[in-house]
């Protein structure tokens, strides 16, 4: 089915001038950036964000990170987009991250990863609405 999910581009990647060379890997995988803006989140916004990972050692640092340059957030979508994304970024921590994979191309850490996927329909779905209205989304 064709399906979207959200993609953020993180401040390690958009600090390195990376966005678009990222954005190609996702286009040739067959993933179409219907929907797409360059924001710096407060570590507020950030911490709602990823407000699932709050108990985790992590968090602090993570929020710091995704607060400290900005990000691009993005809507993908194709066939599959959120398995397919998953695929194109590559294992969470670069060190596993298949050759040709995003993560594996130009992540520094398993913290400064480059880029952030949704990893279900359902978190897809309320990812993109915490990001973008109906009609910022132009399929
Ligand atoms: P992401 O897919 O954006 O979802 C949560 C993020 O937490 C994850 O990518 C990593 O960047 C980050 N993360 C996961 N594990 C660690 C860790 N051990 N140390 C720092 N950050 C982590």
């Amino acid at each position: 089915a064709i399906e979207r999910t959200l993609s953020i581009i993180k401040p390690d990647a958009t600090n390195r001038n990376l966005t678009g060379k990222i954005n190609a890997k996702f286009e040739e995988a067959g993933l179409r950036i219907v929907a797409q803006k360059r924001m710096h989140l407060t570590k507020e916004q950030a911490g709602k964000f990823y407000a699932v990972h709050a108990e985790r050692p992590f968090y602090d640092e993570l929020c710091e990170f995704m607060a400290s340059a900005p990000v691009v957030v993005q809507v993908l979508e194709g066939e599959g987009a959120i398995a397919k994304n998953r695929e194109v970024m590559g294992a969470t921590n670069p060190a596993d991250a298949e050759a040709g994979t995003i993560r594996a191309e130009f992540a520094e850490s398993v913290g400064e990863n480059s880029v952030h996927g949704s990893d279900a329909p359902e978190t897809a779905a309320e990812e993109i609405a915490f990001f973008f209205a109906g009609l910022e989304i132009v399929g």
